[in-house]
């Protein structure tokens, strides 16, 4: 495992690998890495010769009073969370390596897909990520990137700005990782207390139960966000900031009857823990939208 610490270095490493004919899989990361991170590290190994995991906190996409002074960081254990995924490389630059003195330039995807769900209370973050994340796509000059579905809105940007922008990357959506009680992974988890990480619970669980409705043919989306609502309300901790369900990718807000493709997404505070989770789910007999 070869930790590469500034964006020339990396960028010098891709030149070589891309011009041996190399293939290069990039997993963009904020490190703390967990097993759903792994699972994008395997599946970039599994499709390219070379996987550059970049461990990087982005200020940028922190607003005021957020945690970027406290989200959780450990090298040594990424490295090797890494290394046993089937890593080749760790992009870890400073902040002031990828933002140095003077640095102007910022990558906006303007569209409504940035302004709904967690683009409401978190305004900003979307263009701090679409900024960092086009800076690892220049520097590392991969042929694909990996994110999770978890981060559905996250997905649904990185794929609006590779479109719009014609990018030259593959976008490579991967499936959510869970614990085994269903609690979808997230770095942010060690946050909750033993309390507030059993009434989390009630997140997936909501979530299991409306995927249950849906294959038993209920096509209500409002029926099935109340239902979501009430179960996640059981939770004495839990502070809703929405349950809202939209197109994907185009994140187009979807009310009414489920007749395609939907994201039903929700993010919920439990003390100072923010957690978001989400389920993609089709009706079971596609009717045509009206
Ligand atoms: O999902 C994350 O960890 C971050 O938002 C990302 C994509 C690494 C950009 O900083």
């Amino acid at each position: 495992m070869q930790i590469i610490k500034t964006p020339a270095e990396l960028n010098a490493v891709s030149k070589k690998l891309r011009s041996e004919g190399k293939t290069i899989g990039l997993v963009p990361t904020m490190g703390y890495l967990h097993e759903g991170h792994k699972s994008l590290i395997r599946k970039s190994a599994e499709q390219n010769d070379v996987t550059i995991v970049s461990v990087f906190v982005n200020p940028t996409q922190f607003g005021p009073g957020e945690d970027l002074e406290t989200y959780p960081r450990d090298l040594e254990r990424d490295k090797q969370a890494a290394a046993s995924a089937g890593a080749e490389y760790i992009f870890q630059p400073e902040p002031e390596d990828m933002y140095p003195d003077g640095y102007g330039t910022f990558v906006s995807v303007d569209s409504d897909i940035t302004k709904i769900l967690c683009g409401k209370t978190r305004p900003g973050h979307f263009r701090g990520v679409a900024t960092v994340v086009t800076k690892l796509f220049n520097i590392s000059m991969a042929d694909r990137a990996y994110f999770g579905q978890k981060d559905a809105q996250q997905l649904a940007v990185i794929m609006r700005m590779v479109s719009d922008l014609n990018m030259n990357i593959e976008i490579v959506p991967c499936p959510i990782v869970r614990e085994k009680d269903g609690l979808a992974m997230s770095s942010r988890n060690t946050y909750l207390s033993a309390e507030e990480r059993g009434q989390a619970l009630s997140l997936s669980a909501a979530l299991k139960d409306a995927e249950k409705a849906v294959k038993g043919g209920e096509t209500d989306l409002e029926k099935i966000k109340r239902n979501i609502r009430a179960r996640i309300s059981g939770s004495p901790l839990a502070d809703i900031e929405y349950i809202e369900s939209c197109a994907f990718p185009s994140l187009e807000p979807y009310g009414g009857k489920l007749v395609e493709k939907t994201l039903i997404a929700l993010a919920v505070r439990f003390g100072k823990t923010r957690l978001i989770d989400n389920i993609i789910v089709e009706p079971e007999n596609r009717e045509v939208r009206a």
